[in-house]
Parts: C-alpha cells; sequence; structure tokens
C-alpha cells in the first residue's frame, strides 16, 4: 500500500511540474505565473480540486507518441472564491504551449458542463498557442465543443475569461462568447492572425501589442473589459468581479453588509451640476458618492467613454450602473457606447442585478460617419436591451434628457419601475436653441436683432419645456428629488421593487438588431 501511495505522490509531483523546471522558469522570466500558481490565487486557500491531473493525448503522428504529459497542457477543477464554489481551467504554457488537443478540450467541457449542472460560474484563463497543430481536426472538433458549451451556458452561469498570455486564431473565440474578458498588459495577445500573417496579407507592419494587446483591445476594440498590469491584479480584481455576481441565472447576487448607511445624503451633490448647461461635469463622481463606500467597479472604463457602466452595491446589494458621462463627447450616445451599455445591460437582465441609470444625455451623435456606420441598427440594441429587460430598473434623470436618448435611457416608457429627476433636468425633443431656431424660424428671421431674439425665445423654450415638472404631470417621472437624497431615494426604491415578477411574452429567443 505505502508503495502505491508513494507511486501516486511522485506522478503528482510530476504532473504538477508540467512542462519543467525550464519553462516553468521561463514562464516566470516573462513575468507570467504558471497555471497552477494562477488557481491558487484565484481561489480561496486551499480549496482548489484538481481533476484529470493524468489525463494524456491521444496523438500519435509527428513524434507526439513520444512525448506526453501529464494533465496535457491544462489544469482543471473546481474550489470556492469568497467561499462560493466555481469551476475552472487554466491553459498551462509550459506544456505544448498551452495549445488544445482532444484531451484537454474533453478535460474543459467535463468542468463546463458540471458548472452547469450545479450551477456554479466558469473561469478561463487562456495562455494557449491556440490549436494542437500536431493534432489537425481533432483540435479543430476540441474547441468547437467548448465553443458550443459557451453559448448553451451563456445567460445560465457567468462565464469569465482571464486572458494570460498568447490567444490566437480560433482560441479568441471561446473567450469572446464568455461574459467578460481580462487582459494582462504586455504579455497577453488577442488576434484572429499575428503580425506575420498581417503582413504577408495586408502589407501592413504591426506589433503584437499593437495588434492584440490589451490595451488595444480595452480601448480601441472594446473586446477586452479590463486591462491590468500584471497576473497577481488580474487575479485579485477577477475575484472582486465574481462576488458582484450571483453564481447563476436562478439565483440573486449575494447581499454583503457594507456598513454604509442608506440614508447618507451628499450634499455636494447639489453643486455637482454647473449652472451653464454647456459646461460637463463628472458623472463617475455622481456614482461613487451614490453608491456604498464609494466603491465602484467600472467595466470596459477605457472604452465608449461617454457611457459608464459597471458593478457597485447599495444597501449592500448589487446594482449595475449605466450613466451618460458628460466629460466625453457632451455623453451623446453614440456606435460603440450603445453596444457597450447594451451588452452591459443584457448581462444585468441575465443575472437578476437591478439596474440604476443615471441620465445626462443631449441625444444620439449626428454625423456622416455615425449614420454610415449604422447607429440607427446599433442604437436600437441598447433600446432593445433597457426594453426587454425584466429586472428592477431606477432611473434618475440628472440634467440632459433629450430626444430619442430620453425613451431608450431607461425611461418610463420601457418599463422604467421608479423614474426621477433632479430639479434642474431638461427633459425635451431637443435643447431649448435648436428647439427655438425650427419653431421661431420666421420670428428670429424677421427680428431687428436676430441673436438677441434667439436668446429670448429659447429662454421661453426653456422655462417652458426643458424641466422636469411637464414630464412629472404626465406621470413619466414619478418625483422629482433632491440631489442630496438621491442614494437613499435610488436604494428605497430597489427595496421596494425587490422581488419585481415580470415577464416576457414567450419566444424561442429575441430577434436583437445585431
Ligand atoms: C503545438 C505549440 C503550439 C501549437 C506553441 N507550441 N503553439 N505546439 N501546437 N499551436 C509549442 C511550441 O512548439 C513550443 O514547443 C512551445 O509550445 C512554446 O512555444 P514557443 O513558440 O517557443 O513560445 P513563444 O516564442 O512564446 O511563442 C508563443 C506563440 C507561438 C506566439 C504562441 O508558439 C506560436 O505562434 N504558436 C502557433 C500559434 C498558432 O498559429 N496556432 C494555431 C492557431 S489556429 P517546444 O517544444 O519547442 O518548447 C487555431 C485554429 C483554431 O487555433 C480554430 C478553432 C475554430
Amino acid at each position: 500500500m505505502w508503495e502505491i501511495i508513494d507511486e501516486l505522490d511522485r506522478l503528482r509531483a510530476q504532473a504538477r511540474l508540467g512542462g519543467g523546471v525550464e519553462r516553468i522558469k521561463a514562464q516566470h522570466r516573462r513575468g507570467k505565473l504558471t497555471a497552477r500558481e494562477r488557481l491558487e490565487v484565484l481561489m480561496d486557500p486551499g480549496s482548489f480540486e484538481e481533476l484529470d491531473m493524468f489525463v494524456e493525448h491521444n496523438c500519435a503522428d509527428f513524434g507526439m507518441q513520444d512525448s506526453h504529459v501529464a494533465g496535457d497542457g491544462v489544469v482543471t477543477g473546481f474550489g470556492t472564491v469568497h467561499g462560493r464554489r466555481v469551476f475552472a481551467f487554466s491553459q498551462d504554457f509550459t506544456v505544448f504551449g498551452g495549445s488544445l488537443s482532444e484531451s484537454n478540450a474533453r478535460k474543459i467541457c467535463k468542468i463546463m458542463d458540471m458548472a452547469v449542472h450545479v450551477g456554479a460560474p466558469v473561469i478561463g484563463i487562456n495562455d494557449s498557442g491556440g490549436a494542437r497543430i500536431q493534432e489537425g481536426v481533432a483540435s479543430l472538433a476540441g474547441y468547437a465543443e467548448v465553443f458550443q458549451r459557451n453559448v448553451l451556458a451563456s445567460g445560465v452561469v457567468p462565464q469569465i475569461s482571464a486572458i494570460m498570455g498568447p490567444c490566437a486564431g480560433g482560441a479568441v473565440y471561446s473567450p469572446a462568447l464568455t461574459d467578460f474578458i481580462l487582459m494582462v498588459k504586455d504579455t497577453s495577445y488577442m488576434f484572429l492572425t499575428g503580425p506575420e500573417v498581417v503582413k504577408t496579407v495586408t502589407h501592413e507592419e504591426v506589433t503584437a501589442e499593437q495588434l492584440g494587446g490589451a490595451v488595444t483591445h480595452a480601448t480601441r476594440s472594446g473586446v477586452a473589459d479590463f486591462a491590468f498590469d500584471n497576473d497577481l491584479n488580474l487575479l485579485k480584481q477577477l475575484r472582486r468581479l465574481l462576488s458582484f455576481l450571483p453564481s447563476n441565472n436562478r439565483a440573486a447576487p449575494e447581499r454583503i453588509a457594507t456598513g454604509d448607511d442608506p440614508r447618507r445624503q451628499e450634499h455636494s451633490l447639489d453643486t455637482l451640476v454647473p449652472d451653464d448647461p454647456l459646461r460637463p461635469y463628472d458623472m463617475k463622481e455622481l456614482i461613487e458618492k451614490v453608491v456604498d463606500n464609494y466603491d465602484f467597479m467600472e467595466v470596459q472604463s477605457g472604452y465608449a467613454k461617454n457611457i459608464v457602466v459597471g458593478f457597485a452595491r447599495m444597501d449592500g446589494h448589487t446594482v449595475g450602473i449605466v450613466a451618460n458621462q458628460p466629460l466625453v463627447l457632451a455623453g451623446c450616445l453614440d456606435i460603440a457606447s450603445s453596444v457597450k451599455a447594451a451588452r452591459f445591460v443584457r448581462f444585468c437582465d441575465c443575472f437578476n442585478i437591478p439596474l440604476v441609470t443615471f441620465v445626462d444625455v443631449p441625444g444620439f451623435l449626428p454625423g456622416l460617419q455615425q449614420e454610415l456606420g449604422g447607429i440607427i441598427k446599433h442604437g436600437a440594441k441598447l433600446l432593445f436591451a433597457f426594453a426587454e429587460a425584466t429586472v428592477p430598473k431606477v432611473t434618475v434623470i440628472i440634467r440632459k434628457a433629450y430626444g430619442g436618448a430620453y425613451d431608450v435611457m431607461s425611461s418610463k416608457h420601457l418599463r422604467g419601475d421608479l423614474n426621477y429627476a433632479w430639479p434642474n433636468a431638461e427633459i425635451a425633443v431637443m435643447g431649448p436653441k435648436g428647439a427655438a431656431e425650427i419653431i421661431f424660424r420666421n420670428e428670429i428671421r424677421s427680428a431687428d436683432d436676430p441673436e438677441g431674439k434667439l436668446k429670448e425665445v429659447s429662454a421661453a423654450y426653456a422655462a417652458n419645456f426643458a424641466n422636469p415638472f411637464i414630464a412629472a404631470r404626465k406621470g413619466f417621472i414619478d418625483d422629482v428629488i433632491m440631489p442630496h437624497d438621491t442614494r437613499f431615494r435610488v436604494i428605497r426604491g430597489l427595496q421596494t421593487m425587490m422581488g419585481k415578477q415580470l415577464s416576457n411574452p414567450w419566444k424561442k429567443h429575441d430577434n436583437l438588431p445585431l
């Protein structure tokens, strides 16, 4: 018996070495943790249980029959994060470059199936040269098996992808099918075809960083949701992200007592919005002052900055925040911001996370580029997302809510549950100047002082229409609230709507304008 136990220990120790000491050193020299080290940081101490440690590939081509490593380049298993069960796979770059084989795809699929059966998140740590080239179509089949599971698990359990090394070819599509992508600056890359292929086909000279680095995807393409300086930071923030999420679509996120008084008033909010409607202010300051302990986890903070989305807690409950950002493009909705916010709203709706929307939007961004880019279709995504969402929705109009963008931003008409406005809110078809120029065109033209006349009629329009009271009189705004009371009113609104029952008509699935 002791011999068998010794043998087991020996086999485990060998498996834990993956591709060997030299390759582990090389991984460390690049500033990267190994697959197992990453899981140790991600999971609660001592909670990770590895499965399929002794699985090997079954390839007999190109000399592979003589080259077997226990585990075959991916570490899979389960553990806990903040005491809650999660499943994870972590590709081991020290073994065949973490490439995906038929056998290791089967390992990944096994834990994905288990996660869906028990309703627990799946975390994928990607560090791989892509399809195991020696295996050919068997490897492609393995990818497709993973993709199929990603799709079926979408909206059932949270799926999070950490990109912590190369991620090339079809390997990028599993992360793309998941809910959030986190990347590490300077050591992780995502692209369909690398710089060499790009040079051959399009004659463009680009670095891997420019083509698919963390900064590129977090600021330019919008593929990544987060970019971090190193492995440790990423894993720490992944744990934080998980703390906001429920385990599955039938559960609510766990309430975490924050100790922040729900009735806390923020008098600085009374003077946050400048008197001049053309002057911006920082919407993030408002968000931080309203949520528990000023703790806001922004998603896609470097992309489409004219809209701010992210997670926070209010009286301990997770909320999804969506807010126009007047500091960028005056807070206009454009293609990128509409798509960014639509995806976030749909994630929250999938996973029972109430939506809190702060509105300051002068409209959709006009222009040829936007129209040719399909703003009609892309803007419709956000409209669609808010309209189909059945989670509690509390909206506060902070300043401007003009035109179609008023409708889109979780208005009463899209089944907003509680819609509030600050006293200085302007709710109208368009800004007073633009409106006056159209409806008083003749009076302005024939006036002795057209500029003066424009000012006069704009002011008259603003007095009549650009305020929250007309909407309040119609019941489109449930109440006009004091800025310093915003935190309490939103929390009370959310408490009131807790347990909301609302469902959409039966359908196979919707037809979101893609
Ligand atoms: C088998 C691979 C591999 C792969 C790397 N290795 N990628 N083995 N299949 N896809 C092996 C290398 O042979 C090497 O083995 C070890 O992993 C480390 O690789 P290096 O090249 O030494 O590392 P590095 O210089 O850091 O470069 C990493 C890399 C590069 C950029 C990922 O290895 C690379 O370009 N790999 C190929 C990428 C690729 O084209 N993949 C196929 C994509 S197509 P030794 O024994 O020498 O240490 C695809 C289709 C899927 O994925 C479609 C699904 C729909």
